[in-house]
């Protein structure tokens, strides 16, 4: 009797379930890589996202690639097996109000302060929909107020997934991610016709941005300091510890008096003392106490 897919032979790779056992050793790696906690019922996920990398590294089985994490000499397995565990869900102006704040009470204020050089960290910037989307706004803001921010403004886009990195950098979307979330006047403004069926982001709106990998686990010492950052839709991966450690390394590197973008569900209070609740017409955003 030929063997079923899951039994496998000596020359084909095995797709077998992953064990309790695996399971949690595979969770403990993931945290301690990515922060990143999964449920008690991922099983079938962890099994059906290894199974692709197992067959990729040339292993002979899941159990093997696991071995090779424990043993964690290869970086690029490590890289990779994070890439396949990470939620890259994002879309452009993801909420609509953030960027609504930005525009029409953020941006006014900053502008007042005469704030130079304006720096903004979209932490965990995915695809990079949500540094491109400020850009636009920031874009807007600069044609209906001339002079009112005169000095240099950047967005840095960090994340901790290589392959979401080089697409943020290279700025180029399909139709599908085009249709979410933004309006034909934007995509008119904002983008140019590659002529194979993507999307290429104007250079006026790359120019003040930049992408790069990072890990929220580690130091941003590199990255300077921000007036704003987004960290949206990423804490709810984390501990409650990891959380309280994240915040409160944010507001190390933001200015007295900057703001801080968290997801919907997403709140410093229980976890960071470093900031007060704001409301805006638009809706809650937090900002670090001086
Ligand atoms: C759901 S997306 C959110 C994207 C965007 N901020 C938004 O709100 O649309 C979460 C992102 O967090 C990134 N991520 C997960 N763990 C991370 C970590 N430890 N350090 C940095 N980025 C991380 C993932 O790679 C993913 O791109």
């Amino acid at each position: 009797m030929p063997p079923t897919p899951a039994q496998g032979t000596a020359a084909t790779v095995s797709t077998s379930v992953i064990s309790p056992q695996e399971y949690d050793t595979f969770r403990r790696f993931l945290e301690e890589a990515s922060g990143i906690v999964l449920g008690d019922n991922k099983h079938y996920l962890v099994t059906s996202r290894l199974n692709r990398l197992t067959e990729e590294f040339g292993f002979a089985s899941l159990g093997e690639l696991l071995e090779a994490l424990r043993q964690g000499r290869d970086r690029r397995l490590q890289e990779r097996v994070v890439d396949a565990m990470t939620t890259n869900e994002t879309s452009w102006f993801r909420d609509g109000y953030p960027y609504e704040m930005l525009r029409n009470s953020i941006l006014p204020e900053l502008a007042q302060r005469k704030v130079n050089p304006l720096r903004i960290w979209s932490a965990a910037s995915s695809t990079g929909q949500e540094a491109y989307s400020i850009s636009m706004v920031v874009h807007e803001f600069q044609k209906a107020n001339p002079g009112a921010l005169p000095g240099r403004v950047e967005i840095v886009g960090t994340d901790i997934s290589a392959s979401v990195v080089r697409q943020a950098r290279e700025g180029k979307y399909d139709d599908l991610s085009m249709a979410r979330g933004l309006s034909p006047e934007r995509k008119a403004a904002f983008f140019t016709d590659s002529g194979d069926g993507g999307w290429v982001v104007r250079p006026e709106i790359r120019a003040r941005t930049r992408f790069t990998e990072l890990n929220l686990l580690k130091s941003y010492a590199l990255l300077g300091r921000f007036e704003i950052i987004f960290c949206r839709n990423v804490l709810i991966y984390f501990s409650g510890e990891l959380k309280r450690d994240i915040l409160d390394r944010m507001a190390q590197v933001l200015n007295p008096g900057g703001y801080l973008f968290l997801g919907g569900s997403e709140t410093p209070s229980g976890y960071s003392r470093a900031y007060e609740m704001v409301r805006f017409p638009e809706g809650v955003v937090y900002r670090k106490k001086d």
